[in-house]
């Protein structure tokens, strides 16, 4: 990416001097900056973080990805068949524009005004997106948007692409950190929200508790946020922002998860392994950042620092996939070896077996209830039955 961004920067320069060729100067170079995916579609390397690089996409395919993962599951084709007259998408982390092309191409048939919001927080990205080989024809128009906002901020003077936006179509631009468009953003509601970010490890500020709190605030009652990880403490922090929670679409290997302001909207619940993970262990602890304005190491610091004081103490150690095991009979696990580990963390807390009756009253939840009110529960009972624990052992000192 370092090197995408110093010829990106490049080509600024060149065509802000008035060389109409720039662009076609380095199409060669740009193209090689591409990485063809199974489904035909590109996407290109990250900017690394930590020594790691992760591309923009799947390598399964960026297309697929964008429809399978984004724009089916969001319900918008549903919408506008109920006749809504706009449809409005929040698209974070806009890329090199895949995900709002695909909602283009999704509703072409339907007479709706589409208004998407792309927001980037790299330029070079933005303007990589004009170098992309044509994949179809709605990709054009995000690329006539960017190239229309990069001559509007002088990065670019000519008008190259050859494309004209369809009269329904509004795309708004907004270069610069998804906090701060969120921040700074006017009152509006999003039928979706598509939440594209790199891995939780790699842009742990998109994924905070208090993100999901501010994004709240922009969803109609039946909008979905859309985002294709699956990780606890991802998921933590939207249960935490008060929002309903379900299993994303399975593609591949991976899965992903869905959000929203009322149960009604999702359709697939978590796994209870997957609640008892998010809602009894260190790894479900989320990350914060109160101001929307912390940087990356504060932020991983600060839910690593909250992990270590509270693991094996509050909460139960993830260490071995232990909640999982949670309530199992031990004698079931036949590798002794991890039978025996599994015991010893719950005893370290006080419990005799992964299966003590106290446990099994933590694990005690109406399973026909929204993941999010079993996820809320299993902490209350999990707090519930360490103050009993205390108590009893503070009488039994006396
Ligand atoms: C996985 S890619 C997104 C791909 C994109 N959705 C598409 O359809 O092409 C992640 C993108 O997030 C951008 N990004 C990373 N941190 C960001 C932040 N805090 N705010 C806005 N964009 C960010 C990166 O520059 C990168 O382009």
């Amino acid at each position: 990416m370092d090197r995408i961004r110093t010829t990106v920067q490049e080509i600024f320069e060149l065509e802000s001097d008035g060389h109409k060729d720039a662009r076609d100067l380095y199409s060669d170079e740009m193209a090689g900056f591409f990485i063809k995916t199974e489904d035909g579609s590109y996407t290109l390397l990250s900017e690394q973080r930590e020594n790691q690089s992760e591309t923009l996409h799947s390598i399964h395919g960026a297309r697929t990805e964008a429809f399978e993962k984004f724009v089916i599951p969001s319900k918008l084709k549903e919408l506008a068949d109920e006749g809504a007259e706009v449809i409005k998408v929040l698209d974070i982390c806009s890329g090199i524009g895949y995900n709002a092309s695909a909602v283009l191409d999704y509703l072409k048939d339907s007479n709706v005004r589409i208004e998407i919001d792309m927001v980037e927080s790299s330029i070079e990205t933005l303007a990589a997106t004009l170098f992309v080989p044509n994949i179809c024809e709605s990709h054009s128009y995000i690329k006539k948007v960017i190239e229309n906002y990069l001559i509007e901020h002088e990065y670019l003077q000519f008008n190259k692409v050859l494309s004209s936006l369809p009269q329904n179509i509004t795309i708004n631009i907004h270069v610069c950190d998804a906090r701060e468009y969120l921040k700074n953003a006017p009152e509006k509601e999003y039928d979706a929200v598509f939440l594209d970010p790199f891995s939780p490890s790699k842009s742990p500020e998109l994924y905070s508790i208090d993100f999901f709190k501010k994004l709240k605030e922009f969803l109609t009652p039946t909008a979905l946020i859309l985002t294709y990880t699956a990780a606890s403490p991802v998921r933590s922090a939207i249960v935490g922002a008060g929002l309903y929670i379900g299993e994303g679409p399975q593609v591949k290997r991976s899965g992903g998860t869905i959000a929203s302001r009322f149960p009604d909207n999702i359709d697939t619940p978590l796994s209870f392994s997957d609640e008892k993970v998010i809602s009894l262990s260190d790894v479900g602890v989320p990350f914060m950042d109160s101001d929307l304005s912390d940087d990356f190491y504060t932020i991983i610091d600060r839910r690593q620092n909250i992990r270590d004081r509270i693991r094996g103490v509050t909460v139960f150690p993830s260490s071995n996939k232990l909640p999982r095991y949670l309530g199992l009979d031990p004698e079931k696990i036949e590798d002794k070896k991890l039978r025996n580990k599994l015991n010893n963390y719950v005893k370290e807390m006080g419990f005799s077996a992964i299966n003590d009756p106290r446990i099994l009253k933590i694990l005690q939840v109406d399973q026909n209830l929204p993941s999010r009110s079993q996820i809320i529960m299993l902490e209350e009972n999990l707090h519930n039955v360490l103050d009993e624990m205390k108590n009893e052992n503070s009488n039994n000192d006396e």
